[in-house]
């Protein structure tokens, strides 16, 4: 509970998940119901971390240290949130956030090995605290994400795609521990089935967290 009010939704999920196809959904849809909300993603949606994340997910960067690339996205999260989601927030519109803490815990705590207890602790002191109202994490196996990624063209390629599979199959064993850690705010969301199906899915929890949405 951030104790704002509007709801800080954050979405979740390994490379090819969906994420973003299922916010420009959402986004419609509040649009269309004349929902007060505003999307946004990490690392980014501000000046300041977008360069921070231009730094992390260059692929030339490979010697980049996994301390280094943690301390780093947090840094970039503090500046967002303080600069953009919590003003929104405090005027009641909703932010919907394309990744959040739970990527760091998940990439950096489980999958890079420093330990998710240490990386929530960090973020803890970038955050103060602040946590999401509701986490939907859209779950895939790694290779199926990945083929969608590679029929998807247009997409760039970041250094974190460049990871091999025992990687993303890290990553996703991560994203279920941490889920079992907060089972109240955290909802898997089986995102191996068509789009329309996951964000019916997803609209169904909504319509429970944000009053007067009609799911
Ligand atoms: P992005 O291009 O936004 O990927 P996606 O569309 O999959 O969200 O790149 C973000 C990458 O950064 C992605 O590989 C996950 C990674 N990441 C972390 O490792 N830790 C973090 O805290 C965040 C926010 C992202």
């Amino acid at each position: 509970m951030n104790g704002n009010l509007g709801k800080f939704i954050t979405f979740e999920g390994g490379e090819g998940s969906g994420k973003t196809t299922v916010l420009s959904r959402l986004s419609d849809m509040m649009k269309e119901q004349g929902s007060s909300f505003m999307i946004t993603r990490e690392p980014g949606g501000i000046e300041i971390a977008e360069k921070i994340r231009t730094i992390i997910l260059d692929p030339v960067n490979t010697a980049m240290d996994g301390r280094t690339e943690a301390l780093l996205y947090a840094a970039a999260r503090r500046q967002h949130l303080v600069e953009k989601v919590i003003p929104a927030l405090q005027q009641g519109i909703h932010v919907f956030c394309d990744r959040f803490i739970d990527s760091s815990l998940a990439y950096q705590g489980h999958a890079r090995g420093l330990g998710i207890q240490h990386i929530l602790s960090v973020n803890s002191f970038a955050t103060e605290g602040t946590m999401p109202d509701q986490t939907f994490y859209l779950d895939i196996e790694p290779e199926k994400g990945l083929a969608r990624i590679e029929a998807n063209q247009g997409r760039e390629v970041n250094r974190l795609d460049l990871e091999g599979l025992a990687f993303h199959h890290k990553v996703r064993e991560g994203y279920h521990l941490i889920a079992e850690s907060f089972p109240e705010r955290i909802v898997i969301i089986d995102a191996d089935r068509d789009i329309e199906t996951v964000v019916n899915d997803i609209k169904g929890h909504l319509s429970l967290t944000l009053k007067g949405f009609r799911g």
